[in-house]
């Protein structure tokens, strides 16, 4: 219950909706209220026209009977609409506070780092924004309303009977505590195979989604009938869940409304002899019998209402574990927005070891790059070369040892800053679903010209596909880009990177899905582009690094060896086994 603490700083920015909302139902139910007692009034009525049977009284009855039911519709038009004002209040109260929460998640989605990323699974992520706002939504609106009602309606109600009739209000309310007694039991077997329920919608949900974003595994393994029946066999266990939760519902109401019936046969019958004695008009038994309905509603759903509760204090608890993490990497926002870069970025002693799957992926590594080197760095898959561009990138921080620019530490830079000097293409390239020109405009914050673009394109030796397409620049990309070819898609992670003409360019594998001749093309404009700008590019094939003024040779975490070309060669170790091994396939693909 607790973690729903959190919310009350957004209760107070709205309290003013709340306090609104709180009048308005107090007022719906001041004029709700009142209803029975002319029920009462009505039923005297009759009743003293039955005794005596005047002439004169016909007229009398008719006109009273127009008054009271006059009166009965204007209380209920007054208590609709004061309910209306209610919910413009509480209901959107509600609706303003999931916004602003779904705004603050998602803020700290983007403060938090790489590592985050790599410990929560994506669908965990989506939940929390989505699902586990709405439960929380849940309690602030229905919630709270129905909570405030409940207590309103119970305190007018019994003030109501007990200025009438003690003694009556005394048998009214006897089946109460079972009542509640017997919500309190349903509601919790109730949640706890509801959350059965819910457990069961997300793993189907799981299951769908994963066969949808990997439905070219499945087919090409031809494995359609069996992911069929896994979800046949998960969707049936859902079905018998539901079924289950279904059946104590039923079970729920009908008892529920059992007690108020025990409770309405008690108001008549003890009222029934109370009027035997004269003590009371039998229009109070009718009275007293509207009461005890009114609250039937308000009572039978305390169970959902908790229900709801106790659901939001679960989602707001894993909201709350979010929100609570700090970034592992310090941006530095007040540090210095200009970068100064003019000798050389060290690696001092660098290493690196993966909180999650404890892999040191990086040992010691020692090297330093000067300002306008290109530098090639290969080595066998698994080796870091990937994680060295992170530690570069500084979406990772070295485990021991640091990365000092001008000899001041990376870490005390400012992170947004060198973010923006740098030019990334990430192994992984992701493309958003929009066209051509705003995912390569992604990568830049200035207004660029179209002719950039274009001549950005052309470095990257894609503009001649894109004019091949139909809509050329604005033609839009499906689901992670699914309409462009792997090499395709590489290209253009270059050319988002080029927009920005950074200062240094980090290439991550991503010439890998490209033929030799077009790596040749992409790699001298990039250098013609570049002309002076600091390039480091990772590769597996040697040929990538033919323009690398230095290549580093990585195995295993460390750095093997070091040098350029013809020094490598003379070496005759890894470098030199590679060249060999891939002049060969060339030789033999030729
Ligand atoms: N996010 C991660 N969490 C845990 N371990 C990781 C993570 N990323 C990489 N590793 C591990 O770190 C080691 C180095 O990985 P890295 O991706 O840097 O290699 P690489 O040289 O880029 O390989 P490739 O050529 O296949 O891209 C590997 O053993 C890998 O299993
Ligand atoms: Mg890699």
């Amino acid at each position: 219950m607790s973690s729903l603490f959190y919310l009350n700083k957004y209760l107070v920015r709205y309290k003013w909706r709340l306090i609104l909302g709180t009048i308005f139902i107090i007022c719906s139910n001041v004029f709700f209220v009142q209803q029975p007692g002319l029920i009462r009034d009505a039923i005297n009525e009759i009743e003293d026209f039955i005794a005596n049977v005047d002439p004169q009284a016909t007229s009398n009855i008719l006109k009273q009977g127009l008054w009271l039911s006059g009166l009965y519709t204007l209380l209920s038009i007054l208590k609709g609409i004061f309910l209306f004002f209610t919910r413009q209040t509480i209901i959107i109260m509600s609706r303003f506070i999931e916004y602003d929460l779904k705004n603050e998640i998602y803020d700290q989605y983007q403060r938090l780092t790489f590592n985050f990323y790599k410990k929560n699974a994506t669908g965990d992520l989506m939940n929390r924004i989505s699902e586990d706002v709405t439960k929380v939504r849940m309690y602030l609106g229905p919630g709270i309303m129905y909570t405030i009602n409940l207590f309103v309606l119970f305190s007018l109600v019994l003030y109501k009977m007990l200025s009438r009739n003690a003694e009556l209000t005394l048998y009214v309310l006897t089946p109460l505590p079972i009542m509640s007694l017997l919500i309190y039991f349903v509601s919790r077997v109730i949640n706890k195979k509801s959350e059965k329920v819910q457990a069961q919608q997300s793993l189907l949900s799981t299951i769908v989604q994963e066969t949808f974003s990997g439905i070219r595994v499945v087919k090409s393994h031809v494995k359609e009938e069996s992911v069929s029946a896994k979800f046949e066999k998960e969707a049936d266990l859902y079905k018998k869940n539901s079924m289950n939760l279904a059946l104590t519902n039923a079970f729920f109401m009908p008892t529920i409304i059992l007690l108020i019936g025990i409770s309405t046969i008690l108001t008549i019958y003890m009222g029934g002899l109370q009027a035997n004695n004269g003590t009371i008009d039998p229009g109070e038994i009718a009275e007293f019998v509207v009461y005890v309905n009114m609250l039937t509603w308000p009572f039978a759903s305390v169970g959902w209402v908790t229900s709801i509760v106790q659901r939001a204090a679960a989602s707001q608890k894993r909201i709350n574990e979010f929100l609570e993490v700090d970034p592992d990497i310090n941006p530095n926002h007040d540090a210095e927005q200009e970068i100064h870069f003019d000798q050389d970025i060290r690696l001092n002693q660098v290493s690196l070891t993966y909180e999650n799957s404890g892999v040191t992926a990086l040992k010691n590594i020692d090297f330093n790059i000067k300002k306008g080197e290109t530098i090639g760095i290969i080595g066998k898959t698994g080796s870091g070369k990937s994680t060295l561009a992170y530690l570069i990138m500084r979406l990772l921080d070295p485990s021991n040892g640091n990365i000092t620019v001008d000899n001041k530490r990376l870490d005390e830079l400012n992170l947004d800053a060198w973010r923006a000097y740098m030019g990334y293409v990430p192994q992984e390239h992701f493309l958003f679903s929009d066209s051509i020109l705003n995912n390569i405009l992604f990568g830049t914050k200035e207004d660029v010209s179209f002719e950039r673009v274009q001549e950005v394109a052309k470095n990257a030796g894609i503009h001649d596909s894109i004019m091949n397409f139909p809509e050329q620049y604005e033609t839009r990309l499906g689901e992670r880009g699914i309409n462009l070819s792997g090499g395709q898609k590489q290209r253009l992670s270059i050319a988002r990177a080029l927009i920005k003409t950074p200062d240094i360019l980090v290439l991550d594998d991503c010439l890998s899905a490209v033929d030799n001749e077009t790596e040749e093309l992409i790699l001298q404009s990039i250098k013609s582009e570049l002309r002076s700008k600091t390039t480091l590019i990772i590769s597996h094939r040697i040929s990538s690094l033919k323009y690398a003024d230095r290549i580093i040779v990585m195995d295993d975490g460390r750095l093997v060896e070091h040098g350029n070309h013809e020094e490598l060669m003379s070496l005759k170790g890894i470098y030199f086994d590679t060249y060999k091994r891939q002049e060969l396939q060339t030789d033999q693909n030729k």
